[in-house]
């Protein structure tokens, strides 16, 4: 048997930005999916059908990471889906974490990054590695256009690269508001792309994002959290001003910022999810629920990709 865990993410700054190749800045918490692999008779997940809809990314996975005859797999997950958290990235690292032990491969974080993108990019049709390669790496990673200090790993995709890099972090409390709507990346995605394309002060809000990503890091890192809750709230107008607004993400967002340093949209919006920075966690969640949203609080993690043989 081989088993192996790796955690949910969040982007703190730059979503939708990034696309457009400006810097964007992610970190790993404290929930994580584990996955476990065994030879068996017959192909089984969780006892049941490997064809189900929610196996999707865990048969891509072992599409790409396992040679080897049918396995009985096990998914144990705290991560919430559809909730902008990345639990889809988190399963397929883990998966092929888990395919490369029980395969006696020592599997390189990087071969696994670059595999856990492609499944994303097959199974969702669009993906950035942000995700999957916080769920292999673990800590805070800043995606750039070029390659800088601490770069983990390149990643290509047609005529696109992304420097994908390690940075520090100090501990942080967020607090995560799920709307309960679940909207499809691509499409919002694409929206930007018109917005951008037909108006400048949308090519400019993208390009100020770049730059908020860049101060939030700063003042992330020198403990200013008064300066990154201002710099997150400046993001999300930003991108509300891009178009992947809700508005019940938006009463989400004004029910966490009197309890918080900031507060924004995280991931592709339009619905889904925001995170709030706070010291009041408690507060935060409470006054998201009351908002009508789901919460969750969380802690940044260190923790990336844990591959148990
Ligand atoms: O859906 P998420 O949480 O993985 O975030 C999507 C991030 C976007 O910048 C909107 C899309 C992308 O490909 O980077």
């Amino acid at each position: 048997m081989a088993s192996a865990s790796a955690p949910a993410k969040l982007i703190l700054f730059g979503e939708h930005a990034v696309v457009f190749g400006e810097p964007a800045l992610a970190t790993a918490v404290d929930l994580r999916t584990e996955v476990f692999l065994r030879p068996h008779t017959t192909w089984l997940a969780d006892g049941a059908s490997i064809d189900a809809p929610r196996y999707r990314y865990v048969r891509e996975a072992l599409k790409r990471a396992w040679k080897g005859g049918p396995l009985w797999v096990e998914v144990r997950s705290m991560i919430p889906p559809a909730s902008g958290l990345g639990s889809s990235a988190a399963v397929t690292v883990a998966t092929i974490g888990a395919a490369s032990s029980l395969a006696g491969e020592n599997g390189e974080r990087a071969d696994v990054a670059r595999l856990g993108f492609e499944v994303e990019h097959k199974v969702q049709g669009r993906a950035s590695p942000v995700d999957t390669t916080t769920a292999t790496a673990g800590g805070a990673i800043l995606v750039r256009r070029e390659a800088g200090e601490r770069l983990l790993w390149e990643i290509r995709q047609g005529d696109r690269v992304w420097f994908l890099h390690a940075c520090t972090l100090p501990t942080l409390e967020l607090v995560v508001g799920s709307t309960g709507i679940a909207a499809a990346t691509g499409p919002l995605v694409a929206r930007v792309k018109d917005r951008v394309g037909a108006d400048p002060s949308a090519a400019a809000d993208v390009r100020a994002i770049g730059g908020i990503v860049l101060e939030g890091l700063v003042a992330l890192q020198s403990g200013d959290y008064a300066r990154a809750g201002e710099l997150m709230n400046r993001n999300h107008e930003r991108l509300n001003r891009l178009g992947v607004g809700h508005p019940k993400l938006e009463r989400l967002v004004q029910a966490a910022r009197p309890h918080s340093y900031g507060a924004k949209l995280t991931g592709a919006g339009g619905g889904g999810s925001m995170v709030a920075l706070t010291d009041r966690p408690d507060r935060v969640a409470e006054a998201i629920e009351r908002a009508g949203g789901r919460a969750f609080v969380v802690r940044t993690a260190k923790l990336g990709l844990d591959v148990r043989p």
